[in-house]
């Protein structure tokens, strides 16, 4: 059965698309397969794994809003082992039609159920905001991952963020759990930097992945080409740290199993 992670954290350009991209390429460069579903409306996934948003291409909104199966609208991307779930601008109304729905926050879990067994991932990327969209992501998902850019204004918005996750715990019931806090566009050049990753570690101590990526013109050049890190240039430093990323999470993963059997 896949497991669920949300890339969430309500500010925009902190690494979320970035992040879902390259750690999904990664996790499928180690024979997994791999599902990454767009709940953006700006699509930033979709066209950085380079599927064209054409005029009737079947999206999330389809799925969501429309009779279609998630299995429907699924799309293979360029990369092995990585199928993508599209999103376009018509999931902005998604926010405002499903208000009045049925157990509206629970209508991704629903509908991803079906395709679960498929993947052994499933990565949701995130809007950027604490949306409908967003709680659907956080309801369907058995972890979160959160990208913290390391700058000044880090930790904003993160109390209120960790107040959804414990909304969802509470009123939905779904243990989500926190899969890490992942700093991002670390340039160690700077004081900065190293100062706001200290206080991150010292503030969330282990939930913080050991694994930081660095700031890196690579990262940013890649999705304008519509290719992972991987494909764009391996070699570089920002193809390396997704790697190490997805390698840190599946050994996670084996230490939570174990644990969980020695439990028993
Ligand atoms: N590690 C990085 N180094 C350099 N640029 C990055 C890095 N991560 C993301 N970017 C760039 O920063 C911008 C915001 O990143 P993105 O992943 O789209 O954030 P979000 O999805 O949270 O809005 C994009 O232009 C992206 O290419
Ligand atoms: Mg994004």
């Amino acid at each position: 059965m896949g497991k669920v992670i949300a890339i969430a954290n309500q500010k925009g350009g902190v690494g979320k698309t970035t992040t879902a991209i390259n750690l999904g390429a990664s996790l499928a460069a180690n024979d997994l397969r791999v599902l990454l579903i767009d709940t953006d409306p700006q699509g930033n996934s979709t066209t950085g794994l380079g599927v064209n948003k054409r005029a009737g291409l079947p999206t999330l909104y389809d799925v969501l809003l429309g009779e279609r199966t998630m299995d429907s609208v699924v799309v293979e991307t360029a990369f092995h082992g990585l199928d993508l779930v599209p999103a376009d601008k018509n999931l902005v109304g998604a926010n405002i039609e499903l208000v009045d729905a049925e157990r509206r926050e629970f209508r991704l879990a629903e509908r991803l159920a079906p395709v679960k067994a498929k993947y052994d991932y499933i990565l949701i990327d995130c809007p950027p905001a604490l949306d409908l969209l967003t709680l659907n992501a956080l309801v369907a998902a058995d972890s979160v991952l959160i990208p913290i850019q390391c700058e000044f204004f880090a930790l904003e918005g993160i109390s209120e963020l960790m107040d959804t996750i414990d909304r969802v715990r509470d009123a939905f019931g779904n243990p989500l759990r926190i899969e890490g806090i992942l700093l991002t566009m670390y340039d160690d050049r700077t004081n900065l930097t190293r100062q706001v990753a200290q206080d991150l570690r010292e503030f969330f101590g282990d939930e913080v992945f050991r694994t930081v990526i660095p700031r890196s013109v690579r990262l940013a050049e890649a999705p304008s080409f519509g290719q992972p890190i991987l494909i764009y240039d391996i070699r570089s430093r920002g193809a390396e740290s997704y790697i190490r990323l997805a390698k840190e999470i599946l050994e996670n993963e084996q230490a939570n199993r174990k644990s969980a059997q020695g439990a028993r």
